[in-house]
């Protein structure tokens, strides 16, 4: 028997988003003034939070999703959505005061996407600090993100921090960071802008990504990840900076491959893997999940990935 079937699943707590994604495939994006004809319309349940969730769920990993619906359709199908994944949604609230949150999201037939976020019923987020305690108490990681109010975030990893809980952070999309933040992070996700903007400098390459992630670490962060999309990644921690790269894949949509990513890598940090192991994981699941259309429907399963071509050996930088 493997060791990996022998240890308990891991328990991961999401706190953030819960969207319906109205994804329009477009030839290109439109330029100012233009109107376009478009391809197709549909209606796909999306959102980090709820993507990072469903990432995590289909790791094997018992998740808890904390988050905020409207009192409408959209609402119910993400909700059912989440369950069908397994997902605990005993603590996602109603607000029958605002509508559940929309994504806009624009495929262009590179793959490459444009997203609007309206945040409706998200902004609404307020944790119940009776319920979300004891729940991080037990759990391995917090995986959040900056889709939901602020102030709710820096509670939630608060209270992760004071029940023993790493926190896993994707700081997307970016918004001013509170400096209170950096020491209740342990293990920061971040795509080249969002290193260049934390860092102060600007982030392209590797070598550039590894730098950046040098100076996160400097702030009280034990690992950082630098995404570079088909470039793959850069892991860096105490031992210095590797560099992943992705394996070649025709790109059909890129929507939820961040939030794939960070499902795979949270698990298998959950499950004890290296930080390497981690990240390579994390990027072929990524690269499966950008050759399919949708948010929720494109993230892959565990057998899935496991069964997908392995990714280049890392290299030191
Ligand atoms: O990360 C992709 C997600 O961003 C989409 O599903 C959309 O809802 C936005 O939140």
């Amino acid at each position: 028997m493997s060791q990996e079937s022998t240890l308990p699943a891991p328990y991961i707590v999401v706190l953030g988003s819960l969207n319906m994604d109205l994804v329009l495939k477009v030839p290109h994006a439109p330029a100012a003034g233009e109107t376009l004809l478009g391809r197709s319309i549909h209606h796909i349940p999306g959102g980090k939070g709820g993507n990072q969730a469903v990432a995590c769920a289909r790791q094997g990993a018992r998740v808890s999703l904390i988050g905020c619906i409207g009192a409408d359709a959209d609402g119910e199908a993400l909700r059912t959505a989440l369950q069908d994944d397994g997902i605990d949604t005993d603590a996602l609230r109603t607000d029958a005061g605002q509508p559940t949150g929309t994504a806009l999201v624009m495929v262009e037939d590179s793959g490459q996407n444009r997203i609007v976020v309206i945040a409706g019923a998200n902004a609404s987020l307020q944790i119940d600090e009776a319920t979300l305690g004891p729940q991080l108490a037990s759990a391995d990681f917090l995986v959040t993100q900056f889709e939901t109010p602020m102030a709710e975030v820096v509670r939630g990893m608060a209270l992760a921090q004071k029940a023993g809980c790493k926190v896993l952070l994707n700081p997307s999309p970016m918004q001013p960071f509170d400096a209170a933040l950096w020491p209740l992070i342990d293990t920061l996700v971040v795509n080249e802008v969002e290193a260049g903007a934390l860092a102060g400098r600007a982030v392209a390459t590797a070598s550039e990504a590894a730098e950046a992630g040098a100076a996160l670490r400097r702030r009280g962060v034990a690992r950082v990840i630098v995404t570079l999309g088909g470039a793959g990644a850069v892991a860096i921690d105490a031992d210095g900076a590797r560099h992943h790269p992705a394996p070649q894949v025709q790109v059909v949509d890129t929507t939820a491959a961040g939030d794939t990513f960070l499902g795979v890598v949270g698990v298998a940090l959950a499950s004890k893997s290296s930080l390497d192991d981690a990240v390579a994981l994390g990027i072929r699941a990524a690269a499966l999940c950008v050759t399919r259309p949708g948010a929720q429907p494109s993230i892959p399963t565990r057998d899935e990935v496991l069964r997908s071509p392995v990714a280049p050996t890392w290299t030191d930088l």
